[in-house]
């Protein structure tokens, strides 16, 4: 019996599809209703918030899960990426109001003092510190764009997808900080204890990634 890991909201249903493009059984997991831990085949599935995936992985109680480069980012868990689904994709961004974001254009000194709100710390913190610039975050935990607009914060460093919640607030891009997509990751325990079960799911991985080559091959 192997232990996956998923992300809930909206990555859950393309966490889903990778699964059954495995050929992972997910009859259950569709039906799942508030059920956070389903059984199903060979495989327990534990639902949990993204940025709690990567923490089940680092304790070594799910094997396996799929989890944004975000979340293993910023929770600095140890565990091993075995392959990128492709899926999930989006940025993390510093994104502001169009005042903010021609301070950035300016000398680095304008910067200094500026309150950014995010639900990344770690990550908003690499990115100021490694341009020497000190600034004061804001931990929220989500609906961050909506902290420039309110006076909370000045600026937010925050994921985009379609970029609409960031038009709806009337922020823009100010800098690209890190591309995000789904990873397919283990634990460092079940590397070494479950590894048959494991490497007959990353063959299945390597022979469906080859097929989508193929299928897209043939759509050139
Ligand atoms: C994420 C992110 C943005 C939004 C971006 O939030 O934090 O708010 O998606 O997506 P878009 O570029 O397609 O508009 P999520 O929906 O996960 O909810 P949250 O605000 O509760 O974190």
């Amino acid at each position: 019996m192997l232990t996956l890991c998923l992300p809930t909201g909206r990555v859950l249903d393309e966490a889903v599809e990778v699964l059954e493009n495995l050929g992972i059984p997910t009859l259950r997991l569709r039906e799942r209703g508030r059920s956070l831990v389903i059984q199903e085949g060979e495989f327990r599935f534990l639902l949990a918030k993204p940025m709690d995936v990567p923490v089940y992985v680092h304790y070594g109680i799910a094997d396996l899960a799929l989890a944004g480069s975000d979340v293993i980012w910023e929770t600095g868990a140890s565990l091993v990426e075995l392959a990128d689904t492709g899926r999930g994709v989006c940025r993390i961004v510093l994104a502001g109001p169009k005042k903010v974001a021609a301070r950035f254009l300016g000398h680095e000194s304008r910067l200094m003092g500026l309150r950014v709100a995010t639900k990344y710390p770690r990550i908003a913190e690499a990115f100021f510190a490694d341009r020497g610039i000190q600034v004061e975050f804001v931990h929220l935990n989500g609906s961050i764009e909506m902290a420039p607009r309110l006076g909370l914060s000045d600026c937010i460093v925050d994921i985009v997808q379609t970029g609409s919640t960031l038009k709806a607030n009337a922020l823009s891009v100010i800098a690209e900080i890190a591309p995000v997509s789904l990873k397919f990751v283990a634990s460092c325990k079940s590397l070494q204890l479950a590894w048959d079960g494991i490497e007959e799911i990353i063959g299945k991985f390597s022979s469906s990634s080859r097929k989508a080559g193929d299928e897209d091959g043939k759509a050139v």
